[in-house]
């Protein structure tokens, strides 16, 4: 109390004028967004996303809001979270004014050096999109099918020599590792023509998925509170903070390897190579940015395709009607000379329907991505039509609007009644209104037109052949149905422990 009483008049008037300044502000900030009902936490706070990012069960968070206070729910003092699939088509449109949200910052790699996902400026990303695109459409890239079909073979054969179970002997596998380090070693394979690995050493040669797994909820958590993203900027701070090339495991190593690669490409005896990296450098991505776009490309391609080949699966596994099915459809296509050994080319593999509805509804049951993925509306606002309700409704300039991915791909709206179960024969309809609302929507999974997913013919050449020769090659049964895995979300999955049981077929 001895404080109190030496403040003078004069210093009472001060305060007095800082609380209700704060009053105000607090007041106006939430009568902006006061149309759009929420929790409490987000309605005066911005605390709601990382509470909902540390329960590590964010996907559901964010569909719970939805389900609660409709289709347009507000979770922060100046965000949004939407389930409405033509919103978000509307935001990211090629010709949309939406621009990125400071949430992609957190995604910065290395302090200072933006990327394309990244950047919350247009014009470098549209820039920087046109250049990286012929690198990742294989246009450029000769080596790509033959890196992806080596790696397949790795992964069969490895299976084959330590973990096929036979009467006398059970040899559990966990397939969530060993899904990753097929991803990892495609995409480090077609990033730098070198594969990490860890497929051959069956491993996590330089514990890369145990960095990742300990980084991924600090980096989205970042990115969910600009404050923390602000102190970063900090360089001592930032030194602390992020990983560092000397390291001799995880991404530092990683980041300390691509320089060395990225630097191999320069100078009098400059290696020339027609991969990923020889196309971004020929298409004029400067010489800075290489590690930052190469690191990003391993970050946002291993983890994603992983989760898919886990999760489809996982639902293979438990649903033997579509297990039969899809396993009938490529005895058929081998027997009839159909799809080549020893891998399935990929316009083979996309002739076989009911392996494209397995890929598809895999990709809708357990979407990859489920960041929020924040847009802001531009400075005019922007007034629209929500498809649940057909209500239109006013979003003032400077909102930002997060991603609700559970709510969008198990929707009972496009999907039908049962959009909770794993059903691929629900693509296998007649075109039609029915089936475009779906796929449509399905293209959600990759994000939209201007941010679309720089990955996809990868990622789909990946998944069209991974799951042909696992099932021509074995048979696959859960080691313990009643835990099948551990899977937790924090805006990407963090997955581990999903044993199972191989036979020869
Ligand atoms: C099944 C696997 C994958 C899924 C579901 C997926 C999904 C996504 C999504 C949802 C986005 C963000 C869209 C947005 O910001 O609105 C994205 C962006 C991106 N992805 Fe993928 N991805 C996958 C695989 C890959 C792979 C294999 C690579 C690399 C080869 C990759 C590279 C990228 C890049 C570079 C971006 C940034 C694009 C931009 O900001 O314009 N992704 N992806
Ligand atoms: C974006 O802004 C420009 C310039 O203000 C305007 O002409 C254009 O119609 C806007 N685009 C959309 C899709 O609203
Ligand atoms: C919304 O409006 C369209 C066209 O006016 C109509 O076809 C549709 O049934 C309406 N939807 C709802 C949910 O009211």
């Amino acid at each position: 109390m001895a404080v109190l009483e030496q403040l003078s008049q004069y210093q009472w008037y001060f305060l007095g004028v800082f609380l209700l300044g704060l009053i105000i502000h607090q007041y106006r900030q939430w009568a902006r967004l006061s149309a759009f009902k929420g929790p409490l936490l987000g309605t005066f706070t911005n605390l709601w996303l990382p509470c909902a990012i540390l329960t590590r069960r964010c996907h559901l968070k964010f569909d719970e809001v939805n389900e609660k206070y409709g289709p347009l729910a507000r979770i922060g003092s100046n965000l949004l979270v939407t389930n409405d699939p033509e919103l978000l088509i509307r935001m990211s449109s090629p010709k949309s004014n939406y621009t990125k949200a400071p949430w992609y910052h957190g995604s910065r790699i290395q302090p200072g050096h933006d990327n394309v996902f990244s950047s919350d400026n247009e014009k470098f990303h549209t820039e920087r999109k046109v250049q990286l695109v012929p690198g990742y459409s294989g246009k450029g890239n000769e080596h790509l099918t033959p890196s992806i079909d080596s790696h397949v073979q790795n992964l069969i054969h490895l299976i084959r020599s330590k973990y096929v179970s036979t009467d006398k002997e059970s040899r559990p596998m966990d397939l969530s590792r060993k899904a990753q380090y097929f991803t990892l070693d495609v995409i480090t394979d077609i990033a730098y023509g070198q594969p990490m690995g860890d497929l051959v050493d069956d491993d996590d040669v330089y514990k890369y998925i145990q960095s990742t797994e300990e980084m991924l909820e600090v980096i989205i958590l970042l990115g969910s509170m600009p404050i923390l993203n602000d102190i970063l900027k900090v360089q001592w701070i930032a030194e602390l903070m992020f990983p560092s090339e000397k390291d001799q495991t995880g991404i530092g190593r990683l980041i300390g390897i691509s320089k060395q690669l990225v630097s191999e490409r320069f100078g009098p005896k400059a290696v020339q190579r027609r991969d990923m990296l020889g196309s971004f450098i020929e298409h004029g991505v400067p010489e800075a940015s290489l590690v930052s776009e190469s690191l990003l490309q391993i970050l946002a391609g291993s983890d994603t395709s992983a989760t898919v080949i886990r999760a489809t699966m996982l639902y293979l596994l438990t649903n033997p009607s579509v297990y039969r099915r899809l396993q009938a459809e490529i005895d058929d296509a081998a027997h009839e000379g159909r799809i080549s050994r020893p891998v399935v080319t990929d316009t083979e593999a996309r002739a076989l329907p009911y392996l494209q509805a397995v890929i598809k509804e895999g990709l809708r049951i357990y979407p990859a991505v489920t960041g929020a993925l924040t847009k802001v509306v531009p400075p005019e606002g922007d007034t629209v039509t929500l498809s649940a309700t057909n209500e239109t409704v006013f979003l003032p300039g400077g909102t930002e609007i997060g991603y609700n991915a559970w709510g969008v791909h198990r929707s009972r709206a496009v999907f039908g009644a049962d959009a909770d179960v794993f059903r691929p024969e629900r693509w296998l309809i007649p075109d039609g209104t029915e089936l475009a609302r779906m796929l449509r929507s399905l293209e959600l999974v990759w994000g939209y037109g201007k941010y679309q997913c720089l990955g996809r013919q990868v990622a789909m050449i990946e998944l069209n052949k991974v799951f042909v020769e696992l099932f021509r090659n074995f048979d696959f049964a859960l080691c313990d149905p009643t835990k099948p895995w551990t899977s937790l979300n924090v805006g990407l999955w963090i997955q581990r422990d999903e044993w199972v049981k191989v036979t020869a077929r």
